[in-house]
């Protein structure tokens, strides 16, 4: 059963209060609901519930009649004629969190009392509207003999055995939480800027309390970041974060009560890595931003998902730059927006930012929605200017608090902010796809014309595309590598426009989409030599990166293809090598090729049928010349970026060992594994050890290392889960789906965790020859597991499908392959409508 936007209706009645009463037991909670509820319109109260066994259920005191509440699931519909204009719902269900291994609703983790409720997990608490635009105030009453009872909102009164909680702000359900456990805080304040004190903690189990206080300090630097950046200031006397070990997601914005994946709350230097560090950073202050962009505004319908999450995701883009570095930030993210995104955009799963429908709406907590949500804000922020956006979000703050809107009134806020009329680039909300801009160049008389165009390929769904308002940033570059024309912003609307630059000297080199100002991939002629150039004296970095990027992709690609490749990628990271200690984070991002993934996918977006292992033995030998061509200077940097002095997560630490462990992933083809068993042996933070860890299994080297670290590690969840990751997805492409099977066997293998089973899972379908392996057993050993984790956890399962969208790019032999492994899935008798509509809509498109 499909859903469907433009079925959209409004409620028909608003909830004045609702009045929760939690009596907590493992098998046996009972939940009792008072809701009082006005008519807005003469229509039927319908109520949505699932797995609910209902004990009473009454209107203003009067029993419903038994025949219409359904026995488990459904909806709950009494006719309009039974109900006065106001009138109080009193309900009495029995659930079962015990039970709950789906992890939606409430339900427990190590013994721990939790609920995730966005999207529809409240339905699984009690008979309600669970459905973002019915907001209403919560009162909250939980007994239990936990000795920590939280919930929404500020604390009322709390005894032992009892604890009330009222949330004055009137949120939708999904924004509801309940937290009861054996727990320890570490607490702070924070004074907001018009003078409340806040109180502030950080909920872990007895024992984790050392490793939460770089979580807290990441709270109160992205309260302040609100103050100053959006001028939105946290509105309750408390604010609450919980870890909890099984978790779907990464985090949820829970109002006032942040639940979040132990993984990312805990850290210390022995234990995270610096990009666990910088991910603790940004999700902290993800859910935290989400105050204001989803709860003071929320989502009318969940087709609007992006409405918080793009916005969100693009605030917490901006707190990162802010807090580290813009440009590597800047990097990363276009990193992994071409990774993940465009390769959801180019495949089955295609869908646009705000899709318009769905079978099951978890599944588009995706890339689209949320990196391409935050890209297609960026764009608008270029296109109105800083001052622009900061009228627009002052508006849409003043005129949307406490609503549930659309992308419409959001386009609306920025017209009537900026007086720009935003008919056509509301195409990027609406239409899939990723625009493919194409550039050629005339050059004549110190004249250039540039001659773009922009094709967007038919998505499942949308055949036509039209043209789209794509900004695009460039800069010209001349032949000595001075800057001619510093960054210009052009807008282009068509689908074929030209745009001409005179009284130019020599002929330049065009920077093009600096700064990522689009998500397009582009097509265009350019030598080495011009490539090279631009690496060498961009003055952007995005470009400058790019530059490089595309000059070893060429190489990779053509060595694939059994041609030669590499040699001007391999001559032009020479300078780059001489200079890297002025930005070692910049000089890292350069070594590093571009993956495995990556290359196949540009291969396939140009008519080729990516070879998996040719592709891997390639990027294998690129590297063996590169480290063999500048040993010398790897090996200098290798030295002089050694840690001194006590570990910092800052961005200037993190820079230092990024280059050091790129340097000593070439290295290690060299001295056979040498320096990384050093430095695995010396190291005493937990970035510098995973990365000798991983060159030690690529090397083949790693029997004694893995050893000693499960054996300094058991103890730790956390930590094992990265041991179990890092070994399908770094062993050799012919041992991948071997060495996951024994990791699969092992009697720690806690498969029902989410974390553990995504780290060995995704370790291996991150080892792209290796899950691709020609004998498809990559395939079965995914789908046999898939198989096993659906009927347990169904939103993880589902997740977890989309390895297998990039298939039709393959030979006819994986993608058979690939096709029995998915029919498999598909004809498992009670398959879950999560998993269900993935893979059916993989093996449509495929
Ligand atoms: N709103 C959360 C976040 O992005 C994600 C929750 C997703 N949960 C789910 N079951 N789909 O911060
Ligand atoms: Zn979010």
């Amino acid at each position: 059963d499909t859903q469907y936007l433009s079925d959209w209706r409004p409620y028909p009645y608003e909830i004045l209060e609702t009045r929760l009463e939690f009596r907590l037991d493992p098998r046996a909670t009972i939940v009792r609901s008072q809701i009082d509820f006005r008519r807005l319109a003469p229509e039927d109260l319908v109520l949505d519930g699932a797995g609910l066994k209902t004990l009473s259920l009454s209107i203003d005191g009067q029993a419903v009649s038994p025949s219409l509440i359904p026995q488990t699931d459904g909806k709950l519909i009494i006719p309009a004629a039974q109900l006065p204009d106001s009138f109080t719902l009193e309900a009495e269900v029995q659930i079962d969190p015990e039970a709950n291994t789906a992890l939606e609703g409430l339900y427990l983790s190590g013994g721990m009392f939790c609920t995730q409720c966005e999207a529809e997990g409240f339905r699984h608490i009690t008979w309600y509207p669970d459905r973002p635009d019915v907001m209403a105030p919560f009162r909250v009453t939980v007994h239990s003999d936990q000795p920590v009872l939280l919930s929404n909102g500020n604390p009322v009164s709390s005894q032992p055995g009892q604890a009330v909680w009222h949330d004055p702000w009137p949120k939708p359900a999904y924004l509801f939480a309940l937290v009861a456990g054996d727990l320890r805080a570490i607490s702070d304040r924070f004074t907001t800027m018009s003078g409340r004190d806040v109180a502030l903690n950080v909920w872990v189990r007895p024992g984790d309390e050392p490793r939460a206080g770089y979580a807290m300090e990441s709270l109160i630097r992205s309260m302040k970041w609100d103050e100053e950046a959006y001028g939105r200031e946290y509105d309750l006397d408390v604010f609450n974060i919980v870890a909890v070990d099984d978790f779907n997601m990464g985090a949820m914005e829970n109002k006032g009560l942040n639940i979040f994946n132990s993984k990312l709350v805990l850290a210390t230097a022995e234990t995270a890595t610096d990009g666990d560090y910088e991910r603790i950073e940004g999700v902290i202050g993800h859910e935290y931003f989400h105050n204001w962009t989803g709860n003071r505004i929320t989502c009318r319908d969940w087709f609007q998902l992006c409405l918080k999450e793009g916005l969100t995701v693009f605030r917490d883009q901006q707190f990162t730059s802010d807090m580290r570095s813009a440009s590597v930030k800047r990097i990363h993210d276009v990193q992994t927006l071409r990774a993940r995104q465009f390769r959801e955009d180019a495949g089955p799963l295609a869908h646009p930012p705000r899709p318009d429908h769905y079978q099951e709406i978890n599944n588009f907590y995706t890339a689209t929605v949320y990196e391409k949500g935050a890209e297609v804000i960026g764009m608008l922020k270029r296109l109105v200017g800083d001052e622009g956006y900061r009228k627009a979000l002052d508006l849409y703050f003043d005129r949307h608090d406490g609503q549930a809107c659309t992308i419409e009134d959001w386009i609306t806020v920025f017209q009537d902010a900026t007086g720009r009329d935003l008919t056509q680039f509301k195409r990027w909300y609406t239409d899939a796809g990723t625009p493919r801009l194409s550039l050629t160049e005339e050059w004549s008389d110190g004249k250039l014309v540039l001659n773009f165009r922009q094709h967007t390929a038919p998505t499942p769904g949308q055949p036509d595309k039209p043209a789209r308002v794509i900004p695009i940033a460039l800069g010209l570059i001349g032949p000595n590598g001075d800057e001619v024309l510093p960054t210009t912003v052009l807008e282009m609307t068509e689908t074929a426009q030209s745009f001409s630059f005179d009284g130019l000297g020599a002929r330049p080199v065009v920077s093009l989409l600096r700064g990522f100002s689009a998500p397009v991939t582009v097509a265009r002629e350019m030598t080495a030599d011009e490539q090279a150039l631009l690496l060498a004296h961009d003055t952007d970095a995005c470009a400058r990166w790019q530059a490089g990027h595309d000059l070893a992709l060429d190489g990779l690609i053509a060595r694939a293809q059994g041609q030669e490749g590499g040699a001007e990628f391999i001559r032009a990271i020479a300078g780059l090598l001489d200079d890297a200690e002025s930005d070692p984070a910049f000089a890292a991002l350069c070594l590093v090729l571009p993956g495995e993934e990556e290359i196949a996918t540009t291969m396939a977006a140009a008519g080729v049928t990516p070879d998996p292992d040719a592709i891997n033995r390639a990027r294998t030998a690129l590297m063996l010349e590169l480290a063999t061509a500048h040993q010398t200077a790897l090996a200098r940097l290798y030295d002089a970026m050694e840690s001194k002095g006590p570990y910092v997560p800052d961005a200037e630490g993190a820079a230092h060992r990024s280059l050091r462990l790129a340097c000593l992933a070439y290295l290690s083809r060299l001295d056979g594994g040498d320096r990384a068993e050093a430095l695995f042996a010396s190291a005493t933070n937990m970035t510098e050890r995973q990365g000798a860890l991983e060159q030690l299994i690529a090397a083949g080297r790693d029997k004694d290392a893995l050893a000693r670290f499960e054996a300094e590690f058991r103890q730790n969840r956390l930590v094992m889960d990265k041991w179990f990751m890092v070994q399908p997805l770094r062993a050799a492409a012919g041992q991948a789906v071997a060495r996951a099977r024994e990791l699969a066997a092992r009697p720690d293998f806690d498969w029902k965790n989410p974390n553990r089973f995504r780290a060995l899972i995704a370790g291996l379908t991150s080892n792209h020859a290796g899950f691709h392996a020609a004998d498809g057993s990559g395939y079965d050993f995914l789908a046999d597991w898939l198989m096993k984790l659906d009927p347990v956890n169904p939103q993880t399962t589902a997740r977890m499908c989309s390895a297998f969208e990039t298939i039709s790019r393959y030979d006819a032999g994986r993608q058979a392959k690939a096709r029995a492994a998915l029919q498999r899935i598909a004809a498992m008798p009670g398959l879950s409508r999560n998993t269900s509509e993935m893979v059916t809509r993989i093996l449509a498109g495929a």
